[in-house]
């Protein structure tokens, strides 16, 4: 949700920027800009649409010799898409870009006017760099601590002072932020991707500190001005993990890397054929200590909540429930020390998820969570974390994180269900021995792209499909849908299949597409009677089933068979081509698929 990115030092900033900016995309393409210091001058170049726009732009204006500069690219939330609302904002001697929302900004803006000082644009970013401003007395460092105490919400800001060349300011509080300093300078960004043709080492800005970069260091120190040294990450996948490598999109290549993914999650997590998570440092009473689960998160990660809830709950026999995130925080929950909140989050950063975990934290219930980005701020904010490892996540919708998602929760409950006894050894052992075999599944299922490439065609004209499931088909179908809709822009919903009847029914007529899942053996005579009743009404079936289940004539126009797996793993092969189907059906409509309207990868607002 906007991405930042700044520079200083030897190289040509400009160009750090841009090609910043590109990795930076996923988080929002709105608009674009940049401001860096030419000479003794603070220049923006912005405009509203992709980074490109901007590169296009910057091209004409042949900025030379730039060594110290700050990027954006947007996700507009205050005012709307256009040139005056892109950053970076000006006022006065401060120029700055801002990842997050400043809530009480009307009120400070209400307090500027009084003043007679009125912004140009309509965003709240501009009147937090009025407000720096305000304080400006040639300390940039104590402007920023008197800034700060007047704003509440979201921020990461990189800021640059006209009087202060070749220095960037930072300071961020619930955004993202990560910095490094390198042989030829010193950069910082929303995400680690903008870092790593620079750098694998790196560290994630604490909040409420304020961060100077030279080219010569970094430094960190905290609102009373003591310095600080944070703890440096690395990062073990290189550049070509973030690139396409000769894939056409994004998506398509992070579908392929599907079994990889799984395979770099799961194995670390088997010791003799068990699963065990002491490498994670996750304590066996967390689990027997609890009495209730609450599965919360948001998107692509709650339905791989679902799935998560089905599986506990078949092995476990405790209640687990799975909640929205932006719906829990606001429904007053029951919340006790028996209470344990696993929260599923792709960046780590998702604004609703990060307040779902400290609500539970301060009414005395345990956190852990199950994220893909190290160092984000879910994952420091948990109690504990496991850790997905699907690699950087390029494309705006989400897939071999899903997949992951789903092995981390079935992990945790194979473990779980062992340690409570609630399974016996043996059980858990011919569960972790299938399961440690997926991959070589999923691999297999990708060798079909062509044929399930086939079938989406069928699905390019249509304006409603439906997707109907029962049980962990129901969950998955809730994925499959989701993703289909983000990227292919097709209305379609999921249904439980056997409430399709009680009303949505009515939609079903001549050659709307149904995508029937139905890979649960105890569900499978129900699910046929479902798509017989839609079938009778018109409806192109399109059937996805395990590799022994019987077919009836005419029950579907296409079938698609997965590998030969036990039911409850059934979803982890099958995704994939849920994933196919809406990555070719976007294909087909000529969109924009890794970068689709009006979404953002990291949702850093509420
Ligand atoms: C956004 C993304 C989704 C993602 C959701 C949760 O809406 O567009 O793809 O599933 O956020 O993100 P998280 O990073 O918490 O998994």
């Amino acid at each position: 949700m906007c991405g930042i990115i700044g520079f200083t030092g030897r190289l040509d900033a400009v160009d750090v920027l841009l090609h910043g900016l590109a990795e930076l995309e996923y988080r929002g393409y709105d608009s674009a800009g940049i401001a860096f210091f030419d000479g003794p001058a603070v220049d923006t170049i912005k405009t509203a649409g992709k980074v490109q726009i901007l590169a296009d732009k910057v091209e004409r204006n042949h900025p030379k010799n730039i060594h110290c500069g700050i990027g954006h690219t947007r996700w507009a939330t205050h005012g709307g898409v256009s040139d005056l609302n892109s950053h970076p904002h000006t006022a006065g001697q401060v120029t700055l870009i801002h990842n997050g929302i400043i809530e009480n900004y009307m009120h400070l803006a209400a307090g500027m006017a009084a003043e007679g000082i009125y912004p140009v644009s309509q965003t709240d970013t501009e009147i937090a760099a009025m407000v720096i401003n305000s304080f400006y007395e040639g300390d940039p460092i104590e402007a920023i601590r008197k800034a700060v105490k007047k704003l509440t919400g979201a921020y990461a800001f990189c800021i640059m002072f006209a009087d202060r060349p070749g220095t960037i300011y930072s300071i961020r509080n619930g955004s993202p932020l990560v910095a490094s300093h390198f042989k030829d300078g010193s950069v910082i960004a929303s995400d680690m991707v903008a870092l790593l043709r620079y750098s694998k080492d790196y560290f994630v800005v604490p909040e409420n500190h304020i961060v100077v970069l030279t080219e010569e260091a970094i430094t960190v120190e905290d609102l009373e001005g003591n310095q600080i040294r944070p703890e440096m990450l690395h990062v073990s996948w290189d550049v070509s993990a973030a690139q396409k490598g000769g894939f056409p999109h994004f998506m398509l290549k992070e579908i392929y890397d599907q079994p990889e993914a799984l395979r770099n999650t799961i194995m670390p997590r088997i010791t003799d054929g068990m699963p065990d998570l002491t490498q994670d440092g996750i304590p066996d009473e967390l689990f027997t200590g609890c009495s209730r689960v609450i599965l919360s998160a948001c998107g692509t990660a709650m339905h791989a909540e679902m799935l998560g809830r089905n599986m506990m709950e078949r092995l476990l026999r405790i209640p687990v429930s799975v909640e929205i995130a932006s719906e829990f925080r606001y429904s007053n929950p029951i919340v006790d020390d028996k209470t344990l909140l696993i929260t599923v989050s792709q960046s780590g950063e998702t604004a609703d998820s990060l307040a779902a975990i400290r609500l539970v934290k301060e009414r005395g219930g345990k956190t852990l969570s199950v994220v893909n980005v190290k160092g984000s701020t879910i994952a420091r904010e948990s109690d504990y974390v496991l850790y997905t490892h699907a690699g950087p996540e390029i494309a705006v919708a989400s897939t071999k994180a899903y997949s992951v998602q789903v092995a981390a929760l079935y992990l945790i409950a194979f473990h779980w269900a062992r340690i409570t006894g609630k399974c016996t050894d043996d059980q858990v052992r011919a569960l972790v021995e299938e399961f440690i075999h997926l991959p070589e599944h999923v691999s297999e299922v990708l060798s079909h792209d062509a044929d399930i490439k086939a079938i989406s065609q069928k699905l390019i004209d249509c304006h409603d499909l439906f997707f109907i499931g029962r049980g962990l088909d129901y969950a998955l179908s809730c994925e499959g849908s989701l993703k289909l809709k983000e990227v292919s822009y097709i209305h379609s919903e999921a249904y439980a299949a056997g409430e399709l009847k009680h009303g949505t029914i009515s939609l079903i007529s001549d050659n709307v597409p149904v995508i029937a899942l139905a890979t649960q053996k105890d569900v499978y005579a129900k699910m046929v009677s479902n798509i017989r009743e839609v079938r009778s009404r018109g409806a192109m079936v399109i059937m996805l089933t395990g590799y022994d289940m019987p077919t009836e004539y005419g029950l579907c126009e296409h079938q698609i068979r997965i590998p030969k797996c036990s039911d409850i793993f059934a979803p982890i092969l099958m995704v994939p081509i849920l994933q196919f189907l809406a990555y070719y059906a976007a294909v087909g409509r000529g969109l924009n698929v890794d970068q689709p309207r009006n979404l953002a990868k990291s949702v850093t607002v509420e």
